[in-house]
C-alpha cells in the first residue's frame, strides 16, 4: 500500500495570523479525513515556526516552499535548509513551476537544493510538469522525463525512498482547468515507469506521486480513484480548511 498524501501549498498567501488560524482550523477537522491520509501544510517561511506550533502533537507535517541552494553564508535574503530543519520543518517543496518559471530555477540549482534538503533530514516534494505549449506540442512525456532524469536520478536509493513527487501541469495551476483523471493517470503511470528504470520496480511502486492543478473537493475523488494518483498538492483549495478537508476525504 502506497502512502496517501494531501499537501497544501499556500504559496504567497495569508498573513502570519491568518496562517495560524488556517493551521488551527485544519487541526480542528483533521480527524474527519480518510483514515491513513497524511496531511502536510506548505506555509510561507515567515509562518513556519507558528504553524509548527499550531500542529504540534498532531500527525500533520509542515513543508517549506523552497530552500537556498547553499548551506550558509553571504546570500542575502535566502533561507537555508539547516534553518528550516532547525524549526522542525519536515518537507521542502522543490522545483515548483512558479519557481522554475519566475525565479529561474534549473536542474542544477535543484540538485543543490535537493542535496541540502536531504543532508538536513528533510524530504523533498519534487514538482514536475509541462506548460501549455509543451502539452499542445505533445512534449509532456519528454518534459517530465527530463525533469526526473536531471534531478531525481542523482539521488541514492536511500534518498529516493523518502521523496514525494508532484505532477503539476502548468496549464492547470490556478486556472480552474484540471487535468482529466485519465490525463493525470497517463502521466503518473509514465513517471512511475521512468522511476522504475533507475530505482527498480519495488521502489517505484512505493513512491507517492501527487497531482496538482486546480484540484478541489469536487474533482479530487475522480483523480484519486486512479491507481497511480496517490493524492494531491493543493494550491487555492488549501487556503480553506473545509476545502482542504474535502480533498482529504476524497480517497
Ligand atoms: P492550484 O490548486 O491553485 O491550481 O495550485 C496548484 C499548485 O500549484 C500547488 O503547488
Amino acid at each position: 500500500m502506497r502512502r496517501k498524501i494531501v499537501a497544501g501549498n499556500w504559496k504567497m498567501n495569508t498573513t502570519v495570523a491568518e496562517g495560524i488560524e488556517l493551521a488551527k482550523a485544519v487541526v480542528a477537522v483533521k480527524d474527519e479525513a480518510k483514515a491513513g491520509v497524511e496531511l502536510i501544510l506548505g506555509a510561507p517561511f515567515t509562518h513556519l515556526a507558528s504553524v509548527i506550533d499550531a500542529v504540534r502533537g498532531t500527525n500533520i507535517a509542515v513543508a517549506a516552499q523552497n530552500c537556498a541552494d547553499h548551506e550558509k553564508g553571504a546570500y542575502t535574503g535566502e533561507i537555508s535548509a539547516p534553518m528550516l530543519a532547525g524549526l522542525g520543518v519536515q518537507y521542502v517543496i522543490l522545483g515548483h513551476s512558479e519557481r522554475r518559471q519566475y525565479y529561474g530555477e534549473t536542474s542544477e540549482t535543484l540538485n543543490a537544493k535537493m542535496a541540502l534538503c536531504y543532508a538536513n533530514g528533510m524530504a523533498p516534494i519534487y514538482c514536475i510538469g509541462e506548460n501549455l505549449a509543451e502539452r499542445e506540442a505533445e512534449k509532456h512525456f519528454d518534459i517530465c522525463r527530463k525533469q526526473i532524469e536531471e534531478v531525481v536520478f542523482n539521488l541514492t536509493p536511500e534518498q529516493f525512498s523518502k521523496i514525494i513527487i508532484a505532477y503539476e501541469p502548468v496549464w492547470a495551476i490556478g486556472t480552474g482547468k484540471t487535468a482529466t483523471a485519465e490525463q493525470a493517470e497517463e502521466i503518473h503511470a509514465f513517471v512511475r515507469n521512468v522511476l522504475k528504470e533507475k530505482f527498480g520496480e519495488e521502489a517505484a511502486q512505493s513512491t507517492p506521486i501527487l497531482y496538482g492543478g486546480s484540484c478541489k473537493p469536487s474533482n479530487a475523488a475522480e483523480l484519486f480513484s486512479k491507481i497511480d494518483v496517490d493524492g494531491g498538492l493543493i494550491g487555492g483549495a488549501a487556503l480553506k480548511a473545509d476545502d482542504f478537508l474535502g480533498i482529504a476525504k476524497a480517497f
